[in-house]
């Protein structure tokens, strides 16, 4: 125990297996060392200790990192957390020594400094498989950058699109998740060693120095500050909530679009399971999970935001609650990337399929409503006109297109010459050229950009 000396007796044996982090914060320990090594090697640096007691101490600490890998049931240890297990085993290797590591130093500042160090690293994580994602969005989305289907509203065929057009929204926006994650990890990046337990160091430590070596962009410019805040914490798992959602909605997607009623492409079979009962059944149990995933990481946002609110500034043992949700929220986003990844890679486009839906006539009202307004009506005009076509079309049983045609021929004789090409996907899907539009040019230039984007 890091503790004891004005304490007779054990701690009541519930409360201390309550009150131990080790069983999840074990899982800290590379980064733990890593700090604990750079902070005995700057104690030595500033004279805090003899440069020789730097060296053994950093010695013994790497030492315990390689018996943790390689000794079986080294990490076996009934200790409070990762900070007693790696002070305890160092001193079993360099003897009292070990407890000048903690020279003026708390468990207040080191707790956070590991988590912002595991949080640096997930973030790089994830902004990679992000990376991936997109890569095969656009890699597929090219192969359909010609391929027609409908786009839809309110879960209704709404206007022609193209499959890339389709591919290219979410490939925009997991590319904004990357670059979220790339500001969490610069907001995370600043480093509390040197706060002490709240009110900073006596040791004239090189905080900067220390920092870089880390790998951290600058001390923490305040030391109750560094020991209170988590909201790197919250806002790294409001860029996994956020990625997780956007798969949740990819995935609802992909379920109805693979099924049978819609048919627009087959999911890879990998990525399905069968039926114990139904023999013909191949369910997209894959993309199910990336959705229901999404409620444990919303939930981790919202963990480390209530666990904050009616804290006041400095270490509570209440922040210890911050690193499960952390832990969690980076598993599933990291678990459910390349998963996400391959489906997009594994799918088989069914471009006729897709062409059928993106052919039913009402997808072409409003393009023919746009067309009688250059045609000299007036847009709002025009929008009533057709309305009015599509209920006469409805309630004859006639198609759409002939119904127009009859009835437009004799104020609009050249919209009601061209209705064929107006009702053709293709000549839709071109039309709509301009930027950020679901021409074929446009979307895959459009890919092109964010494919750049992710590879800078
Ligand atoms: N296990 C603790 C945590 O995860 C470390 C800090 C404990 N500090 C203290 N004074 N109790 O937050």
């Amino acid at each position: 125990m890091l503790w004891g000396g004005n304490y007779q007796g054990d701690p009541d044996r519930a409360f201390w297996e309550f009150g131990a982090s080790f069983g999840f914060d074990r899982r800290l320990l590379a980064e733990e060392i890593a700090a604990s090594r750079a902070y005995a090697r700057a104690l030595g640096e500033c004279g805090a200790i003899p440069r020789e007691d730097a060296r053994t101490l950093d010695a013994g600490l790497a030492q315990v990192l390689e018996n943790a890998r390689a000794v079986p049931g080294y990490l076996d240890l009934d200790v409070e957390d990762v900070h007693s297990f790696v002070e305890t085993r160092l001193g079993e290797i360099v003897g009292e020594l070990a407890g000048q590591g903690h020279l003026a130093r708390s468990r207040n500042e080191q707790t956070v400094t590991a988590l912002r160090m595991y949080v640096r690293g997930a973030c790089d994580r994830s902004a990679a498989a992000l990376g991936a994602l997109v890569e095969a969005l656009c890699d597929k989305g090219t192969e359909g950058a010609e391929a027609v289907m409908p786009g839809f509203t309110h879960v209704r065929a709404a206007e022609p699109i193209t499959f890339g057009f389709w591919a290219g929204a979410y490939a925009w926006g997991f590319a904004r998740d990357r670059e979220r994650f790339q500001d969490a990890r610069r907001r995370a990046n600043r480093l509390p060693l040197g706060s002490g337990a709240l009110a900073g160091t006596p040791l004239a430590l090189d905080r900067m120095a220390l920092a870089r070596e880390l790998g951290f962009d600058a001390p923490s410019p305040n030391a109750l500050d560094a020991v209170s805040d988590r909201d790197f914490a919250a806002e790294f798992a409001f860029a996994c909530a956020q990625t997780q959602t956007r798969l949740s909605r990819l995935s609802e997607e992909l379920i109805w679009h693979s099924g049978p009623e819609f048919g627009f492409y087959r999911l890879p079979d990998a990525y399905t399971t069968g039926s114990s009962l139904m023999p013909q059944k191949k369910n997209p149990d894959a993309l199910e999970l990336l959705r229901g995933k999404a409620a444990r990481v919303q939930a981790a946002v919202q963990r480390l935001l209530v666990m904050q609110k009616g804290l006041p500034a400095g270490y509570q043992k209440d922040l210890q609650e911050d690193k499960e949700a952390v832990f969690d929220a980076a598993d599933t986003v990291l678990g459910s990337l390349p998963v996400a990844t391959g489906v997009i890679a594994g799918l088989a486009l069914d471009r006729d399929a897709m062409r059928r839906a993106a052919s039913r006539e009402e997808l072409f009202a409003a393009t023919l409503a746009v067309t009688l307004a250059r045609d000299g009506l007036a847009f709002r005009r025009a929008h009533h006109v057709v309305g009015a076509l599509v209920a006469e079309a409805q309630a004859s049983g006639r198609p759409l297109r002939e119904v127009a045609r009859e009835r437009l021929q004799a104020e609009h004789s050249g919209v009601a010459a061209r209705i064929d090409t107006i009702f053709d996907p293709d000549e839709a899907v071109r039309a709509k050229a301009a930027e950020g539009g679901t021409a074929p040019e446009t979307v895959r230039a459009s890919l092109a950009t964010v494919r750049g984007l992710i590879r800078s």
